[in-house]
């Protein structure tokens, strides 16, 4: 089985407000934390970064270097996610059976996450990080309260996730004729009505999409910088 983790991070920032992948956060460009564990990981075999066009080719030759042996490829994106992650898996090795997708706007992912999101698709069509809600759900419309949702149902949906490549490749195809936008990719196989498990995700596993994200991610960077564990204390030593 070999597994191809994709990279979307050619978004263009609108809610934060500025391009902000090549950011620095403690030090490094964000897209940095979320792909080392990634290049790290036995679970992965290679590795699909998706950039603005403007970024191909500066961004290819810092990937490489960083990349210890491992095959990296970096990809222009599209105008939606979607379209970034369809040409990312495009790109991808045609003997992989599995892609493991992860947003370059979540910086704290770690090899663990990883490895369980790829584990968890032995059964199944595809597997997805997520934490259960901690609060109560309102259901809206108009702002009104509609409806309460139970809370024990709902989860939040991070990613990585981990999906049979030819099946989200159907998924991906249904959705372009069906013009079906999603925010992640599970939503697109949901559709399929492909089997899609649920795994355990973490809290500092969040997406940076304004500046109040970008302040905790700074605070989390900290906090793991002082308590001298996992990548963060390397970031700073190296
Ligand atoms: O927009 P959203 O917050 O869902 O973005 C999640 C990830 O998808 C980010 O890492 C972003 O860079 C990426 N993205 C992309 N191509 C786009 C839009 C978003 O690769 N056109």
């Amino acid at each position: 089985m070999k597994v191809s983790a994709i990279i979307p991070a050619a978004g263009s920032g609108q809610r934060f407000g500025e391009v902000k992948q090549f950011k620095l956060l403690a030090g490094r460009p964000l897209l940095f934390h979320a792909l080392k564990p990634f290049l790290q990981s036995d679970y992965i075999d290679e590795v699909v970064v998706v950039v603005p066009q403007e970024n191909v080719e500066f961004f290819h030759r810092d990937v490489v270097s960083m990349s210890a042996g491992k095959p990296v490829k970096v990809v222009a994106g599209g105008s939606h996610r979607q379209n970034s992650v369809k040409h990312g898996v495009n790109a991808s090795d045609s003997d992989s059976t599995l892609v493991c997708i992860h947003d370059a706007a979540r910086p704290f992912v770690t090899e663990d996450l990883i490895q369980n999101s790829i584990s968890a698709c032995e059964n199944v069509d595809g597997a997805v990080v997520a934490i259960i809600s901690k609060d109560t759900v309102k259901y809206s419309e108009n702002g009104l309260v509609k409806e309460t949702i139970n809370r024990e149902k709902i989860w939040l949906a991070q990613t990585p996730q981990t999906f049979n490549k030819q099946k989200l490749l159907l998924a991906l195809d249904n959705a372009h004729k069906n013009q079906l936008t999603g925010t992640d990719e599970s939503t697109l196989m949901e559709a399929m009505g492909y089997s899609i498990k649920l795994v355990d995700g973490h809290p500092n596993n969040f997406k940076i999409t304004t500046q109040d994200d970008w302040m905790r991610a700074e605070a989390v960077a900290h906090q793991l910088t002082d308590s001298r564990s996992g990548r963060f204390k390397e970031v700073h030593d190296d």
